[in-house]
Protein backbone atom coordinates (compact mmCIF):
# COMPACT_ATOMS: atom_id res chain seq x y z
CA UNK A 1 0.00 0.00 0.00
CA UNK A 2 1.58 3.38 -0.90
CA UNK A 3 1.27 5.58 1.69
CA UNK A 4 1.16 9.63 1.88
CA UNK A 5 3.94 12.04 2.99
CA UNK A 6 3.02 13.03 6.01
CA UNK A 7 4.86 16.41 5.98
CA UNK A 8 2.27 17.79 3.07
CA UNK A 9 -0.39 17.27 5.63
CA UNK A 10 1.36 19.58 8.31
CA UNK A 11 0.60 21.91 5.53
CA UNK A 12 -1.46 25.10 6.65
CA UNK A 13 -4.48 24.51 4.90
CA UNK A 14 -5.41 26.23 1.96
CA UNK A 15 -2.58 28.68 0.22
CA UNK A 16 -2.85 32.93 0.81
CA UNK A 17 -3.78 33.16 -2.83
CA UNK A 18 -6.47 30.80 -3.68
CA UNK A 19 -8.12 32.01 -0.29
CA UNK A 20 -8.08 35.91 -1.78
CA UNK A 21 -9.48 34.09 -5.10
CA UNK A 22 -12.41 32.96 -3.03
CA UNK A 23 -13.30 36.17 -1.79
CA UNK A 24 -13.52 37.94 -4.82
CA UNK A 25 -14.91 34.99 -6.44
CA UNK A 26 -18.17 35.60 -4.15
CA UNK A 27 -17.99 39.05 -4.37
CA UNK A 28 -17.94 39.61 -7.95
CA UNK A 29 -20.69 36.58 -7.96
CA UNK A 30 -22.60 39.04 -5.90
CA UNK A 31 -22.09 42.38 -7.67
CA UNK A 32 -21.42 40.94 -11.29
CA UNK A 33 -21.50 44.62 -12.47
CA UNK A 34 -18.41 45.77 -10.41
CA UNK A 35 -15.20 46.02 -12.24
CA UNK A 36 -12.60 44.70 -9.36
CA UNK A 37 -8.84 46.06 -9.64
CA UNK A 38 -6.57 43.65 -8.81
CA UNK A 39 -3.38 45.29 -7.06
CA UNK A 40 -3.08 42.19 -4.97
CA UNK A 41 -1.30 38.66 -6.86
CA UNK A 42 2.40 40.02 -7.55
CA UNK A 43 2.05 39.62 -11.55
CA UNK A 44 3.45 42.18 -13.86
CA UNK A 45 0.66 43.64 -17.09
CA UNK A 46 3.15 45.51 -19.29
CA UNK A 47 3.69 43.52 -22.13
CA UNK A 48 7.34 42.25 -23.29
CA UNK A 49 10.04 44.26 -24.16
CA UNK A 50 10.45 44.94 -28.14
CA UNK A 51 13.78 43.45 -28.03
CA UNK A 52 13.16 40.29 -26.11
CA UNK A 53 10.12 39.76 -28.83
CA UNK A 54 12.21 40.43 -31.26
CA UNK A 55 14.70 37.28 -30.46
CA UNK A 56 11.89 35.22 -29.37
CA UNK A 57 10.79 35.43 -33.27
CA UNK A 58 14.71 34.53 -34.20
CA UNK A 59 14.93 32.01 -31.94
CA UNK A 60 11.36 30.14 -33.03
CA UNK A 61 12.69 30.53 -36.91
CA UNK A 62 16.14 28.76 -35.93
CA UNK A 63 13.72 26.31 -34.37
CA UNK A 64 12.53 25.72 -37.70
CA UNK A 65 15.51 25.14 -39.87
CA UNK A 66 17.40 22.03 -39.31
CA UNK A 67 20.90 23.97 -39.08
CA UNK A 68 19.64 25.98 -36.10
CA UNK A 69 17.42 23.44 -34.23
CA UNK A 70 18.36 22.66 -30.96
CA UNK A 71 17.34 20.13 -28.81
CA UNK A 72 18.46 19.48 -25.19
CA UNK A 73 20.31 22.57 -23.52
CA UNK A 74 23.44 20.52 -23.52
CA UNK A 75 23.94 20.10 -19.72
CA UNK A 76 20.53 21.48 -18.36
CA UNK A 77 22.03 24.15 -16.23
CA UNK A 78 21.73 26.89 -19.59
CA UNK A 79 23.34 28.14 -22.80
CA UNK A 80 26.78 29.63 -22.13
CA UNK A 81 25.51 32.82 -24.23
CA UNK A 82 23.01 33.61 -21.75
CA UNK A 83 24.92 32.68 -18.84
CA UNK A 84 27.74 34.38 -20.41
CA UNK A 85 25.85 37.65 -20.45
CA UNK A 86 24.66 36.94 -16.75
CA UNK A 87 27.93 36.89 -15.14
CA UNK A 88 29.48 39.84 -17.20
CA UNK A 89 26.12 42.28 -16.60
CA UNK A 90 24.70 41.26 -13.36
CA UNK A 91 27.78 40.38 -11.45
CA UNK A 92 31.39 41.41 -13.10
CA UNK A 93 29.91 44.88 -13.74
CA UNK A 94 29.19 45.31 -9.68
CA UNK A 95 32.67 44.10 -8.72
CA UNK A 96 31.51 40.65 -8.02
CA UNK A 97 33.37 37.96 -9.56
CA UNK A 98 30.80 35.33 -10.51
CA UNK A 99 31.83 33.43 -13.05
CA UNK A 100 29.96 31.67 -15.46
CA UNK A 101 29.99 28.15 -14.37
CA UNK A 102 28.44 29.32 -10.94
CA UNK A 103 25.32 30.27 -12.74
CA UNK A 104 22.72 27.51 -13.08
CA UNK A 105 19.67 28.57 -15.35
CA UNK A 106 16.18 27.76 -14.46
CA UNK A 107 12.44 28.01 -14.93
CA UNK A 108 11.91 29.84 -11.88
CA UNK A 109 13.03 31.19 -8.82
CA UNK A 110 10.02 29.89 -7.03
CA UNK A 111 11.34 26.03 -8.07
CA UNK A 112 14.63 26.92 -7.22
CA UNK A 113 13.67 28.25 -4.06
CA UNK A 114 11.72 25.77 -3.38
CA UNK A 115 14.43 22.75 -3.98
CA UNK A 116 17.91 24.62 -2.77
CA UNK A 117 16.86 22.71 -0.01
CA UNK A 118 17.09 19.06 -0.89
CA UNK A 119 20.84 19.98 -0.73
CA UNK A 120 20.85 20.48 3.31
CA UNK A 121 20.86 17.71 6.20
CA UNK A 122 17.01 17.29 7.58
CA UNK A 123 18.19 18.26 10.72
CA UNK A 124 19.45 21.84 9.29
CA UNK A 125 17.58 23.92 11.06
CA UNK A 126 16.02 26.95 8.51
CA UNK A 127 15.26 30.72 9.22
CA UNK A 128 12.67 33.16 7.70
CA UNK A 129 11.69 36.24 7.92
CA UNK A 130 8.38 37.08 9.15
CA UNK A 131 6.51 38.39 7.43
CA UNK A 132 7.72 35.74 4.28
CA UNK A 133 7.38 34.55 0.53
CA UNK A 134 5.78 31.44 1.63
CA UNK A 135 7.80 28.83 -0.54
CA UNK A 136 10.54 28.94 1.58
CA UNK A 137 8.30 27.73 4.37
CA UNK A 138 6.07 25.24 2.71
CA UNK A 139 8.80 23.52 0.83
CA UNK A 140 10.96 22.65 4.09
CA UNK A 141 7.81 21.39 5.53
CA UNK A 142 6.90 19.40 2.65
CA UNK A 143 10.63 17.78 2.84
CA UNK A 144 10.32 17.24 6.56
CA UNK A 145 12.51 19.62 7.50
CA UNK A 146 10.19 20.90 10.54
CA UNK A 147 7.82 20.22 13.32
CA UNK A 148 4.11 20.33 13.09
CA UNK A 149 2.22 23.61 12.99
CA UNK A 150 2.40 25.21 16.79
CA UNK A 151 -0.20 27.32 16.05
CA UNK A 152 -0.58 30.90 14.38
CA UNK A 153 0.74 30.18 11.28
CA UNK A 154 4.35 29.40 13.27
CA UNK A 155 6.03 25.62 12.73
CA UNK A 156 7.89 24.02 15.14
CA UNK A 157 11.59 23.66 14.26
CA UNK A 158 11.85 27.14 12.55
CA UNK A 159 13.81 30.00 13.52
CA UNK A 160 11.45 32.87 12.86
CA UNK A 161 13.20 36.74 12.62
CA UNK A 162 10.28 39.29 12.60
CA UNK A 163 10.54 42.11 10.40
CA UNK A 164 8.82 44.79 12.04
CA UNK A 165 8.35 48.75 11.93
CA UNK A 166 10.87 48.89 14.83
CA UNK A 167 13.52 47.01 12.63
CA UNK A 168 12.34 49.07 9.17
CA UNK A 169 11.73 45.80 8.49
CA UNK A 170 15.06 44.14 8.11
CA UNK A 171 15.35 41.62 10.20
CA UNK A 172 17.75 41.08 13.39
CA UNK A 173 20.33 38.13 13.25
CA UNK A 174 19.06 35.00 14.89
CA UNK A 175 19.87 34.19 17.88
CA UNK A 176 18.64 31.00 18.16
CA UNK A 177 21.19 28.54 15.86
CA UNK A 178 20.43 28.76 12.46
CA UNK A 179 21.96 26.84 9.25
CA UNK A 180 20.32 27.67 6.24
CA UNK A 181 19.36 31.67 6.49
CA UNK A 182 16.77 33.01 4.17
CA UNK A 183 16.65 36.62 3.17
CA UNK A 184 14.77 38.30 0.05
CA UNK A 185 15.65 42.05 -0.19
CA UNK A 186 14.37 43.86 -2.04
CA UNK A 187 11.71 42.20 -0.26
CA UNK A 188 8.35 40.51 -0.82
CA UNK A 189 6.09 41.33 1.05
CA UNK A 190 7.17 44.55 2.77
CA UNK A 191 9.30 46.31 -0.03
CA UNK A 192 11.94 46.45 2.17
CA UNK A 193 15.97 46.67 1.32
CA UNK A 194 19.16 46.13 3.25
CA UNK A 195 22.16 48.52 3.28
CA UNK A 196 25.97 47.53 2.51
CA UNK A 197 26.10 47.41 6.65
CA UNK A 198 23.33 45.49 7.06
CA UNK A 199 24.57 42.82 4.76
CA UNK A 200 27.80 42.78 5.76
CA UNK A 201 26.29 41.60 9.11
CA UNK A 202 24.58 38.99 7.76
CA UNK A 203 27.75 37.29 6.06
CA UNK A 204 30.04 37.98 9.18
CA UNK A 205 26.80 35.74 10.66
CA UNK A 206 27.19 33.26 8.25
CA UNK A 207 30.92 32.74 8.45
CA UNK A 208 31.27 32.54 12.31
CA UNK A 209 28.61 29.97 12.48
CA UNK A 210 28.98 28.24 9.23
CA UNK A 211 25.45 28.80 8.11
CA UNK A 212 24.36 29.27 4.33
CA UNK A 213 22.70 32.13 3.26
CA UNK A 214 19.58 31.82 0.47
CA UNK A 215 20.00 35.41 -0.88
CA UNK A 216 16.23 35.68 -3.16
CA UNK A 217 17.17 39.01 -5.28
CA UNK A 218 14.06 38.39 -7.37
CA UNK A 219 13.27 41.98 -7.52
CA UNK A 220 16.94 43.50 -7.48
CA UNK A 221 16.48 45.29 -11.00
CA UNK A 222 13.78 47.60 -8.92
CA UNK A 223 16.71 49.05 -6.43
CA UNK A 224 16.72 53.24 -6.92
CA UNK A 225 19.12 54.02 -4.38
CA UNK A 226 22.68 53.63 -5.68
CA UNK A 227 24.15 52.84 -2.14
CA UNK A 228 22.12 49.30 -1.83
CA UNK A 229 23.68 46.28 -2.90
CA UNK A 230 21.56 44.23 -5.94
CA UNK A 231 23.39 41.32 -4.96
CA UNK A 232 24.85 39.63 -2.06
CA UNK A 233 28.12 38.84 -3.43
CA UNK A 234 28.78 42.68 -3.51
CA UNK A 235 29.57 41.99 0.28
CA UNK A 236 33.42 40.42 0.77
CA UNK A 237 33.28 37.04 2.06
CA UNK A 238 30.08 36.23 0.76
CA UNK A 239 31.03 33.49 -1.95
CA UNK A 240 31.46 31.19 0.68
CA UNK A 241 28.54 31.76 2.62
CA UNK A 242 25.86 32.43 -0.01
CA UNK A 243 23.12 30.94 -3.13
CA UNK A 244 21.12 34.16 -4.65
CA UNK A 245 18.41 33.67 -7.00
CA UNK A 246 17.25 36.04 -9.51
CA UNK A 247 14.76 35.67 -11.87
CA UNK A 248 13.71 37.64 -15.34
CA UNK A 249 9.94 37.42 -14.52
CA UNK A 250 10.08 40.94 -12.52
CA UNK A 251 12.71 42.66 -14.24
CA UNK A 252 11.52 41.71 -17.77
CA UNK A 253 7.98 40.52 -17.63
CA UNK A 254 8.66 36.86 -18.17
CA UNK A 255 6.46 35.75 -15.43
CA UNK A 256 4.45 33.84 -18.57
CA UNK A 257 7.89 32.81 -20.65
CA UNK A 258 9.70 31.92 -17.50
CA UNK A 259 13.58 32.03 -17.28
CA UNK A 260 15.32 32.44 -13.83
CA UNK A 261 18.92 31.39 -12.89
CA UNK A 262 20.59 30.68 -9.63
CA UNK A 263 24.05 31.23 -8.39
CA UNK A 264 26.02 28.56 -6.51
CA UNK A 265 29.37 30.06 -5.99
CA UNK A 266 32.46 27.28 -6.34
CA UNK A 267 33.97 28.16 -3.17
CA UNK A 268 30.45 27.41 -1.28
CA UNK A 269 30.34 24.10 1.36
CA UNK A 270 28.93 22.46 3.43
CA UNK A 271 30.02 19.50 5.96
CA UNK A 272 28.93 15.99 5.77
CA UNK A 273 27.66 13.96 9.05
CA UNK A 274 31.53 12.31 9.04
CA UNK A 275 33.04 16.27 8.79
CA UNK A 276 33.82 16.35 5.36
CA UNK A 277 33.62 19.43 3.40
CA UNK A 278 31.53 19.16 0.42
CA UNK A 279 30.96 21.62 -2.49
CA UNK A 280 27.77 22.73 -3.20
CA UNK A 281 28.26 23.56 -6.67
CA UNK A 282 28.55 20.44 -8.02
CA UNK A 283 26.10 18.81 -5.82
CA UNK A 284 23.38 21.56 -7.35
CA UNK A 285 24.63 20.44 -10.83
CA UNK A 286 23.86 16.94 -10.28
CA UNK A 287 20.94 17.53 -8.94
CA UNK A 288 19.64 19.51 -12.00
CA UNK A 289 20.92 16.66 -14.19
CA UNK A 290 19.08 13.94 -12.73
CA UNK A 291 15.62 16.21 -11.99
CA UNK A 292 15.29 18.41 -14.92
CA UNK A 293 16.14 19.19 -18.54
CA UNK A 294 16.81 22.87 -19.03
CA UNK A 295 15.13 25.88 -20.29
CA UNK A 296 13.11 26.27 -23.80
CA UNK A 297 16.30 27.76 -25.93
CA UNK A 298 13.33 30.32 -27.00
CA UNK A 299 13.37 31.44 -23.02
CA UNK A 300 16.93 31.60 -23.13
CA UNK A 301 17.40 33.82 -25.86
CA UNK A 302 14.66 36.06 -25.07
CA UNK A 303 16.29 36.35 -21.17
CA UNK A 304 19.65 37.22 -23.46
CA UNK A 305 18.04 40.02 -24.92
CA UNK A 306 17.30 42.02 -21.73
CA UNK A 307 21.17 42.20 -21.87
CA UNK A 308 21.51 43.96 -25.17
CA UNK A 309 21.71 47.78 -25.00
CA UNK A 310 18.08 48.01 -26.49
CA UNK A 311 16.62 45.27 -24.03
CA UNK A 312 18.57 47.29 -21.37
CA UNK A 313 16.81 50.58 -22.17
CA UNK A 314 13.47 49.06 -22.88
CA UNK A 315 12.82 46.85 -19.43
CA UNK A 316 14.04 49.72 -17.99
CA UNK A 317 11.05 51.88 -18.87
CA UNK A 318 8.54 49.54 -18.33
CA UNK A 319 10.12 49.18 -14.60
CA UNK A 320 9.44 52.43 -15.02
CA UNK A 321 6.51 52.71 -14.97
CA UNK A 322 5.81 49.94 -12.28
CA UNK A 323 7.90 52.69 -9.99
CA UNK A 324 5.68 55.62 -10.77
CA UNK A 325 2.72 53.80 -9.71
CA UNK A 326 4.62 52.50 -6.83
CA UNK A 327 4.93 56.16 -6.27
CA UNK A 328 1.52 57.52 -6.62
CA UNK A 329 0.56 54.44 -4.31
CA UNK A 330 2.71 55.33 -1.69
CA UNK A 331 2.02 59.47 -2.00
CA UNK A 332 -1.72 58.86 -2.23
CA UNK A 333 -2.03 56.78 0.36
CA UNK A 334 0.24 58.99 2.91
CA UNK A 335 -1.40 61.73 1.97
CA UNK A 336 -4.74 60.18 3.22
CA UNK A 337 -3.30 59.21 6.52
CA UNK A 338 -2.02 55.65 5.97
CA UNK A 339 1.10 54.20 7.11
CA UNK A 340 3.12 53.04 4.22
CA UNK A 341 6.23 50.94 4.00
CA UNK A 342 8.26 50.22 1.31
CA UNK A 343 7.79 50.73 -2.59
CA UNK A 344 11.01 53.05 -3.16
CA UNK A 345 13.07 50.46 -4.09
CA UNK A 346 11.02 47.48 -3.97
CA UNK A 347 7.60 47.27 -6.17
CA UNK A 348 5.59 46.13 -2.97
CA UNK A 349 3.97 48.91 -0.40
CA UNK A 350 3.47 47.55 2.79
CA UNK A 351 0.33 49.32 4.21
CA UNK A 352 -0.32 49.70 7.61
CA UNK A 353 -3.88 48.87 8.24
CA UNK A 354 -6.55 51.45 10.43
CA UNK A 355 -6.51 51.00 14.24
CA UNK A 356 -9.20 48.24 14.98
CA UNK A 357 -8.79 46.35 11.42
CA UNK A 358 -6.91 42.93 11.21
CA UNK A 359 -5.29 42.14 7.74
CA UNK A 360 -8.43 40.35 6.37
CA UNK A 361 -10.81 42.93 7.92
CA UNK A 362 -9.33 45.22 6.09
CA UNK A 363 -9.07 43.18 2.68
CA UNK A 364 -12.47 42.62 2.94
CA UNK A 365 -13.20 46.64 3.27
CA UNK A 366 -10.94 47.38 0.40
CA UNK A 367 -12.51 44.85 -1.91
CA UNK A 368 -16.48 45.65 -1.02
CA UNK A 369 -16.10 49.25 -0.48
CA UNK A 370 -13.46 50.86 -3.32
CA UNK A 371 -13.56 47.18 -5.57
CA UNK A 372 -9.80 47.06 -4.68
CA UNK A 373 -8.09 43.40 -4.76
CA UNK A 374 -4.84 43.72 -1.83
CA UNK A 375 -2.76 40.76 0.39
CA UNK A 376 -3.82 40.59 3.53
CA UNK A 377 -0.17 40.78 5.42
CA UNK A 378 -1.32 37.99 8.06
CA UNK A 379 -0.89 35.42 5.05
CA UNK A 380 2.88 36.02 4.98
CA UNK A 381 3.21 35.34 8.44
CA UNK A 382 2.17 36.60 12.15
CA UNK A 383 4.19 39.93 12.00
CA UNK A 384 2.23 40.51 8.95
CA UNK A 385 -0.66 40.87 10.86
CA UNK A 386 -1.97 44.43 10.55
CA UNK A 387 -0.73 44.93 7.16
CA UNK A 388 -1.59 44.69 3.73
CA UNK A 389 0.44 44.34 0.93
CA UNK A 390 0.09 46.42 -2.37
CA UNK A 391 1.86 45.78 -5.76
CA UNK A 392 2.79 48.01 -8.24
CA UNK A 393 2.35 45.68 -11.06
CA UNK A 394 -1.15 47.29 -12.51
CA UNK A 395 -1.85 49.35 -15.49
CA UNK A 396 -0.97 52.90 -14.52
CA UNK A 397 -4.75 53.52 -15.25
CA UNK A 398 -6.22 51.25 -12.93
CA UNK A 399 -4.15 52.61 -10.31
CA UNK A 400 -5.23 55.70 -10.42
CA UNK A 401 -8.79 54.43 -10.64
CA UNK A 402 -8.26 52.17 -7.44
CA UNK A 403 -6.80 55.08 -5.47
CA UNK A 404 -9.62 57.59 -6.46
CA UNK A 405 -12.14 54.57 -5.23
CA UNK A 406 -9.63 54.30 -1.53
CA UNK A 407 -9.76 58.35 -1.49
CA UNK A 408 -13.33 58.50 -1.31
CA UNK A 409 -13.58 56.11 1.43
CA UNK A 410 -12.03 58.62 3.92
C1 LIG B 1 10.42 36.75 -3.46
C2 LIG B 1 10.10 35.98 -4.68
N1 LIG B 1 10.92 35.02 -5.09
C3 LIG B 1 10.64 34.29 -6.18
C4 LIG B 1 9.51 34.50 -6.91
C5 LIG B 1 9.20 33.60 -8.08
O1 LIG B 1 9.61 34.05 -9.28
P1 LIG B 1 9.54 33.17 -10.60
O2 LIG B 1 8.46 33.75 -11.45
O3 LIG B 1 10.91 33.32 -11.20
O4 LIG B 1 9.26 31.75 -10.24
C6 LIG B 1 8.62 35.48 -6.55
C7 LIG B 1 7.39 35.69 -7.32
O5 LIG B 1 6.46 36.34 -6.98
C8 LIG B 1 8.91 36.23 -5.39
O6 LIG B 1 8.09 37.18 -4.95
Amino acid sequence: MATVNENFLKLKAGYLFPEIGKRRRAFQQAHPEVKIISMGIGDVTQPLAPAVIEAMHKAVGEMGKKETFHGYDDDGIGYSFLREAISKNDFQARGAAIEPDEIFVSDGAKSDTANIQELFGLDSIIAVPDPVYPVYVDSNVMAGRTGPMAGQGIYQKIVYMPAVVENKFVPDLPTEKADMIYLCFPNNPTGAVATKAQLEKWVDYARKNRSILLFDAAYEAYISDPEIPHSIYEIAGAKEVAIEFRSFSKTAGFTGVRCAFTVVPKELRADSKTGQSVALNPLWSRRLCTKFNGVSYISQAAAAATYTPEGKAQIRDTIGIYMNNAKVIRETLASLGYQVYGGVSAPYIWLKTPPGFGSWDFFDLLLEKANVVTTPGAGFGPSGEGYVRLTAFGDPANVKEALDRISRLS
